[in-house]
C-alpha cells in the first residue's frame, strides 16, 4: 500500500519503559512488546507501531517526577517569567502537570492542571493548586470548559506525544483555547534524535517523536499552527513550540521557518534518512555491548546512574543486564529498591557521591550529563570514568 508508514527501526522485545519491578515480583513474567518505529511519508510523523492504553502506562504508580531535575525546573521557571511578561495570560491550563514543577511558578488562582497519574497529581493538589486526575480526552475537555471556560494559555511538556489520537488531542485544544490564546508544547526533537543517534527516545510512552514538519501537519488539519520555536537543551534536545489558531493573525516568526528549513535540509522528509539512522543504531548497539564485554573481562565494577525510561530501551536492546551492571543509583523515590524493567538491575537510593569501589558508571540519564558530571567531580578526580552511548558509545 502506497500510504503505509515505512518501518525503519526494530529495537526488539521491550518491557514497558517505566514498569520498574517490585522485588517481590522478580520472577513474575513481564509484559513485552516488539518495539518497531515507522515514518509516515504523507504527514512526516515518526511513531512507534505498538501502542498501549493510557491507563496501562499512566497509573497511580507512575514514577517520573519533573522536579527531579534542576535543569527542568529552572527551564520551567524561566519560561514562566517570560509568559507573565509577554503573553500575560489570565487563565492557564497545564496538560500533564506531573508534580507541579511548572504550576508552582504561577498564582493558584490563575492556573489549573490535569494529571492522570494520581500519585503525582496528589502532590500538586496538596500544595493548594486545582488539579484533576484526568486524561486529556473529549470528556475532560467538556468538563473543564463547563467548569472553567476557555483558557488563554495551555501548556503541555512531554505529554501530548504520549497520546495516540492526535486529531482528538488538537480538536479538543482548539475548543478550549481562546481565539487569541497560545498553546505551548515541549517535546524531544526528532532532528536531534536522528542527528545524535538517541534511539532511546523511542519507547512505549513516546508514541511520537515530533519534528516541526510532522507536528505542524497535524496542527494545520485542526486549524492550529506553530508560530515560534525555541530550542531547549533538555531531554537530549527538545523543541518548545508556540502554537496559535490559524485564524489568529499573529506573525509567524523566523525561528519556525529556520527549524523547518533545517529539518528538510537534514532529510527528515526522506525515508533514506531513517534507514541510515537505523544502520547507525545497529552499530551503536554492537559498540556499546563491546565496551561492557571488554570491561567485564577485566573484572571492572560498573554501575548505572539514572534509571531512565530511555535506558530501558538501551539496556534491553543491547542485552545489558545485571551481569554487566551491579546496580543503578537514582534520586526518584518510586524507583528505589526496585529492579529495572526487563534487565532486572537493582536500583538503589542515591545517597550522594559514588562508592569508592566503582570503576565505571553508565550514564542512563545522559541527558543530564553536565549536571551529573559537575555533581560527581570527586569520582572523576579519583579516576572514575563514565560510559555514554550518545552520540556514539564511548568512555568519557
Ligand atoms: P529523565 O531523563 O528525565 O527521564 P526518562 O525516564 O523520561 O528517560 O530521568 C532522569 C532520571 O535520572 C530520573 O529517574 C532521576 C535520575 N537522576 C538522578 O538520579 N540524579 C541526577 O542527578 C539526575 C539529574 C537525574
Amino acid at each position: 500500500m502506497k500510504n503505509k508508514p515505512i518501518k525503519f527501526l526494530d529495537l526488539g522485545y521491550q518491557p514497558l519503559a517505566n514498569s520498574f519491578i517490585d522485588k517481590k515480583n522478580i520472577n513474575k513474567k513481564e509484559k513485552k512488546y516488539r518495539l518497531i518505529v515507522s515514518f509516515n511519508k504523507q504527514n512526516f510523523l515518526v511513531s512507534i507501531n505498538n501502542s498501549f492504553s493510557s491507563k496501562e502506562m499512566f497509573d497511580d504508580k507512575y514514577p517520573y517526577r519533573s522536579s527531579m531535575s534542576k535543569a527542568v525546573s529552572n527551564s520551567f521557571k524561566k519560561l514562566s517569567t517570560s509568559i507573565k511578561k509577554k503573553l500575560k495570560p489570565n487563565k492557564i491550563l497545564e496538560i500533564g502537570s506531573n508534580d507541579g514543577t511548572f504550576l508552582n511558578n504561577f498564582s493558584k488562582k490563575k492556573i489549573i492542571g490535569i494529571e492522570p497519574c494520581k500519585n503525582v497529581e496528589k502532590l500538586t493538589k496538596k500544595k493548594g493548586y486545582t488539579t484533576y486526575p484526568l486524561y486529556w480526552n473529549d470528556k475532560t475537555c467538556k468538563f473543564l470548559k463547563k467548569k472553567h471556560g476557555q483558557f488563554d494559555l495551555i501548556f503541555s511538556a512531554n505529554t501530548l506525544s504520549h497520546i495516540k489520537n492526535l486529531g482528538d488531542v488538537f480538536k479538543n485544544i482548539l475548543n478550549i483555547l481562546s481565539d487569541d490564546g497560545t498553546l505551548i508544547i515541549e517535546d524531544p526533537s526528532l532532528l536531534e534524535c536522528i542527528r545524535t543517534n538517541t534511539y532511546d527516545q523511542f519507547y512505549n510512552e513516546h508514541i511520537y517523536v515530533f519534528s516541526s514538519l510532522g507536528l505542524n501537519e497535524v496542527l494545520k488539519k485542526n486549524n492550529l499552527e506553530i508560530y515560534k520555536i525555541d530550542q531547549l537543551n533538555i531531554h537530549g534536545g527538545s523543541n518548545r513550540y508556540y502554537i496559535k489558531k490559524i485564524k489568529n493573525k499573529k506573525k509567524i516568526q523566523n525561528s519556525f521557518f529556520k527549524q523547518i528549513k533545517d529539518e528538510i535540509k537534514f532529510g527528515l522528509k526522506k525515508a533514506k534518512t531513517y534507514h541510515d539512522f537505523s544502520q547507525r543504531v545497529k552499530k551503536s548497539q554492537k559498540s556499546l555491548k563491546k565496551i561492557f564485554t571488554n570491561l567485564k573481562k577485566k573484572n571492572k565494577k560498573i554501575i548505572g546512574y539514572g534509571a531512565t525510561a530511555k535506558s530501558t530501551t538501551v539496556l534491553n536492546y543491547c542485552g545489558i543486564t545485571n551481569n554487566e551492571i551491579d546496580y543503578f543509583v537514582d534520586t526518584t523515590p518510586d524507583k528505589q529498591n526496585k529492579l529495572t524493567p526487563g534487565t532486572k538491575i537493582k536500583i538503589l537510593k542515591y545517597t550522594g557521591g559514588i562508592n569508592k569501589d566503582v570503576d565505571y558508571v553508565y550514564l542512563g540519564a545522559w541527558n543530564f550529563k553536565e549536571e551529573i558530571l559537575k555533581k560527581e567531580s570527586k569520582y572523576v578526580q579519583r579516576g572514575g570514568r563514565f560510559i555514554i552511548h550518545v552520540p556514539f558509545p564511548r568512555i568519557l
